[in-house]
């Protein structure tokens, strides 16, 4: 059981079956909690950064997509998207939600059954792992473990008697290993008064408060048992709130008669949420902080490049194609944040390089050099693996070869690893000569086509020499803000005629179209008309080059409704894209049930023959508000377009609850219509990323990290609502840890059958790597199957719970004034020593606050003498010391007169009664 409050966003809509509908009375979730906290230490996060590059940050409202275009800025021109902060917030919110379907029975996740010393090591160990995690850039892993962590912490305050024992701030033993979790109730003290009557205010009995003595609730969803006189969790889900003492202390529901207690156990939840959050900031760094809840500019440039003998000219031309985005883009919003390089060849491919740093990027493509290989096929989807598991969710990515792939086994777990992250993933290929070219029995370029669509992106054959002259389409989806207005593809080729309106918010408006001997005609709202061969025409320019058309509107009077008609008897794509802020994110999602049910996120294809369910969070110009939700459809990419419309329902925070009757056959993809407040104008966007139902299911938990060495069992069942049989089974991860599991199921329709997968990291697998695991279930024939993708983290046991320990060794005040505004020539010092006990030793020292310089002797030195000197001006400083597992110690010194008393009204020197000197590893 869990939760204050619920589950995910979606109660606004849960019919009268579903407990804990908010009524309007105020009641807090999980998810408003979380959001409350992050949004409040993201936009602190943002200010100090801001701060520290002596610029303001002036967010124009609280909306995420508001807090990011401040929080990224003011360096120059273009616009940023807030859906890669939207993703990862739904990313923590949909694990914190979850924790009440996997883990509904477990009372440590939720500290309920007095269950505190287990609960508290939940989120210790989560915390460990988060740290480990954003170490090693695994951003993913980390947030999904931080909504996990973020629910236990915050029932704490649902379910204990914290509040109920006269406490406001929150307990910060949970998030402090070294301290002891002391006065808890044992299992022989009564706790709880019987509540005879329909609600009982604080029944706890009046010795455990007078001793202030820590309890919670009990919960049995199938036995009413508990220990004697011990207080419930109570509701209807909870059978041991009948046993006497009957009744319930949970604080999940704001009811009347509890409302005091839920709002106290709402604020400390809150507040402990935020501490949690400023020791993981603290250990991550405000930068690896804000990457990690997806505040970066959003554009994520990935290579895969052939590195065999005949790619030297595809090599040269991505070079320069990076080259010219690192120097076009720098100092702009458009600038990728981050790079991502993956080589191949024959037999090998990798290593990848991540970098942030563009210089960096520059280094590592130059060394690439074409050797080896042969007429052969080679390790392309090896080397696409790799980047979509190791790249953030919808990066772009760019494969250059000439090759087809060896290694094409790896198809269905690349369509999976792209349906699951949204990636966009386009090729260049440049066929040198028919026997490359030539398919073998299993593999052709056709593959790469089919690999295109699926992701949203395009295969663009090209010959070496021209291969330039395609790869603008890189710099065109390198920026922050790309959205996609439009994506159809034809096979075989028709005349066809394709609608859609453009709004006033999109800019660079581009058209692709691939396909051989085709002809399109373009018309704009008033009437304009232009065809592919006039080069630069009254709409936009047309340039062609191998099997791609690329027309890039004119800047002008675009808003309305337009129409390109295209005739080919050959194959054809079509793709409309801009830059806006305007756009959406979405997931498939299930309903589950449960004492506290909700959605959880599909990681797989929905299931066929029932309605699909899916949240989109649409993000306007100036927060959710802008914009009004039209139309959502789901609609084939490869015609004919069979539109299935769908019920939408509104369910706060721009968030939209989306169930759609009849989904299509085959691959479809999501529409959106609406409109924009801001310019009053239609707009359009549709999801790239293709999707189809399936009969099959997966159910797999991963509840735990692995740690090296030890095997991890994870059990699974799959289910078909199709025709029983045999259905084989296939797993892989990237990293390649020895993995066994059954190879074939037999299953029966309408029936999950079980069965464990075992994955064993070895001994010497760093501490904080992720590993990406699918899991595939097919039917004989082949007709029917489905994919499971699991992130896991492997994770070192850690006995080190010491933080570094500050001790301010001096402080010299004196020079400093009385009157603060002659402040300006004067200096003050402080030094300090820091320590780590017998921990694994301090790793970094930043400075947090205060515009001082901060020097430190030698890491490695067992007493770290750290000296701090600043202008008389800047009168706090702060400033942090992390150790090699990320245990967080703060040193804090503050020079000013206590709060609100003006400096002049000190006769004494400063130093001495304002020596403040807190060192405390908390927040
Ligand atoms: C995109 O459009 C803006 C404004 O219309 C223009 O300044 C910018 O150069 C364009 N970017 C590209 C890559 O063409
Ligand atoms: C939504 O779709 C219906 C049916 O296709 C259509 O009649 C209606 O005009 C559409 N509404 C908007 C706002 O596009
Ligand atoms: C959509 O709403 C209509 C009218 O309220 C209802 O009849 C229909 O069953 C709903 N469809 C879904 C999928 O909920
Ligand atoms: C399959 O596993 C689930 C959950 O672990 C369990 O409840 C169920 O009884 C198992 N079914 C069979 C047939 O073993
Ligand atoms: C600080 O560390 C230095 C070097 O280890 C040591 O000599 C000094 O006594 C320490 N001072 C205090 C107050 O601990
Ligand atoms: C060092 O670690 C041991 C246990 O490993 C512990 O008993 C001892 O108190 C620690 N010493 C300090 C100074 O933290
Ligand atoms: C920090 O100090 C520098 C010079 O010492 C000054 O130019 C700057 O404005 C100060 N910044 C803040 C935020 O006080």
């Amino acid at each position: 059981m869990s939760g204050l409050g619920l589950v995910l966003l979606v109660l606004a809509l849960s019919g009268p079956t579903l407990a804990f509908v908010p009524n309007g009375n105020g009641a807090s979730t999980h998810v408003s909690i979380s959001s409350t906290a992050i949004l409040q230490k993201v936009t602190e996060t943002c200010r100090a950064v801001a701060e520290a590059e002596g610029h303001e940050f002036k967010p124009t409202g609280s909306s995420p997509e508001e807090i990011v275009q401040a929080c990224l800025g003011p360096k120059g021109r273009g616009q940023v998207s807030g859906a890669k902060f939207h993703a990862a917030l739904q990313d923590i919110y949909t694990q914190n939600g979850l924790v009440d379907r996997d883990f509904a029975n477990s009372a440590p996740h939720h500290f309920n059954s007095e269950a505190f010393l287990q609960g508290r090591g939940l989120i210790i160990e989560g915390m460990v792992a988060i740290k480990a995690n954003i170490q090693e850039h695994n951003f993913q892993a980390a947030r999904e473990l931080l909504g996990r962590v973020l629910h236990t912490l915050q029932d704490f305050y649902s379910h204990s008697n914290w509040v109920e024992l006269g406490n406001k701030d929150p307990y910060i033993n949970l998030i402090r290993p070294d301290l002891p979790l002391e006065n808890l109730a044992d299992i022989q003290t009564p706790t709880c008064k019987d509540c005879t009557r329909k609600a009982c205010p604080n029944p706890i009995l009046p010795n455990i408060l007078k001793e202030k003595k820590l309890t919670s609730g009990y919960v049995g969803i199938f036995s009413a048992a508990k220990p004697k006189g011990k207080c419930s969790h109570g509701g209807s889900g909870d059978l041991t709130s009948t046993t006497v003492p009957r009744g319930g202390i949970s604080k999940d529901e704001r009811r009347p008669d509890n409302m005091a207690l839920h709002d106290a156990a709402v604020n400390a939840a809150t507040a402990a949420s935020l501490q949690l959050l400023e020791d993981i900031r603290s250990a991550a760094g405000d930068e690896g902080f804000l990457r990690l809840m997806g505040v970066a500019r959003s554009a994520v440039v990935v290579f895969i490049i052939d590195t065999t003998g005949s790619m030297s000219v595809d090599i040269e031309t991505a070079k320069t194609a990076v080259y010219k985005i690192i120097d076009e883009r720098k100092g702009t919003q458009d600038e990728p944040s981050e790079y991502i390089l993956v080589p191949f060849n024959d037999p090998d491919f990798g290593p990848i390089k991540r970098t942030t740093d563009p210089d960096e990027m520059k280094k590592e493509i130059s060394k690439l050099t074409a050797t080896g290989g042969g007429d052969i096929p080679e390790m392309c989807l090896s080397g696409i693996q790799l980047a979509l598991t190791s790249a953030p969710a919808y990066s772009q990515m760019f494969v250059f070869t000439d090759a087809i792939a060896k290694d094409i086994a790896l198809k269905d777990t690349i369509l999976a690893l792209m349906k699951s992250t949204r990636s966009t993933v386009s090729y260049f290929l440049t066929p040198s000569s028919g026997r490359r070219r030539r398919a073998t029995a299993t593999a052709s370029f056709k593959d790469y086509e089919d690999l295109a669509l699926a992701s949203g992106g395009q295969a663009i054959q090209v010959s070496k020499k021209q291969l330039h002259e395609a790869t603008e389409i890189i710099l065109d989806t390198s920026t922050s803000a790309l959205v996609t207005v439009l994506q159809r593809a034809r096979n075989p080729g028709k005349q066809e005629t394709f609608p859609f309106v453009l709004d006033e918010s999109l800019q660079n408006i581009t058209f692709y179209i691939t396909g051989t001997s085709v002809t399109f005609t373009l018309t704009n709202p008033a009437g304009v008309v232009q065809s592919q061969s006039e080069a630069s025409g009254k709409l936009g320019t047309v340039h062609t080059v191998g099997n791609l058309w690329r027309v890039r509107l004119n800047a002008d009077k675009m808003t309305g409704s337009w129409k390109i008609n295209i005739n080919s008897n050959e194959p054809y794509t079509l793709k409309i894209t801009g830059q806006s802020t305007i756009t959406f994110i979405y997931d498939f999602v299930e309903r589950f049930d449960g004492p506290h049910p909700g959605y959880a996120v599909l990681t797989g294809r929905p299931q066929a023959g029932q309605p699909a369910n899916l949240i989109l969070s649409v993000m306007g110009r100036k927060g959710p508000s802008s914009t009004t939700v039209g139309n959502v459809s789901l609609v084939r990419v490869s015609g004919p377009e069979d539109v299935s419309n769908s019920n939408v329902t509104d369910i706060g925070n721009g968030d939209i609850l989306v169930t759609v009757d009849v989904v299509p056959e085959g691959e479809f993809v999501i529409t959106l219509r609406g409109l924009d407040k801001v310019s009053n104008t239609e707009f359009q966007r549709q999801s790239t990323t293709q999707m189809s139902v399936s009969k099959v299911n997966i159910q797999a938990v991963v509840d735990n990290s692995l740690e090296p060495g030890k095997q991890y069992k994870l059990p699974f069942s799959v289910m078909t609502e199709g025709f029983g049989g045999q259905y084989s089974i296939s797993a892989r991860n990237d990293k390649n840890f020895p993995l066994s599991f059954p190879n074939s199921l037999t299953l029966t329709t309408g029936q999950y059958t079980n069965a464990t997968l075992t994955i064993t990291p070895p001994a010497n697998t760093p501490t904080g790597t992720d590993v990406t695991l699918t899991l595939d279930a097919k039917s004989a024939n082949g007709a029917d199957s489905n994919y499971a993708v699991l992130r896991m983290s492997v994770v070192t046991k850690i006995t080190d719970f010491v933080q570094p320990l500050c001790d301010v060794v001096s402080v010299r005040a004196d020079d400093c004034p009385k009157d603060l505004s002659q402040c300006k020539p004067f200096q003050w010092e402080l030094s300090a020593n820091l320590t780590d006990g017998n921990g694994t030793g301090i790793q970094s020292i930043t400075l947090r606050q205060g515009n001082g310089t901060l020097t430190h002797s030698s890491l490695t030195d067992p007493t770290v003498q750290a000296l701090y000197n600043a202008s008389c001006c800047s009168q706090i400083v702060e400033f942090v010391a992390v150790d090699k597992v990320g245990n967080v110690g703060k040193c804090y010194h503050s020079i000013a007169p206590s709060s609100g008393l003006p400096a002049l009204s000190l006769s004494v020197p400063l130093w001495l009664c304002l020596l403040v000197s807190a060192f405390s590893g908390r927040s």
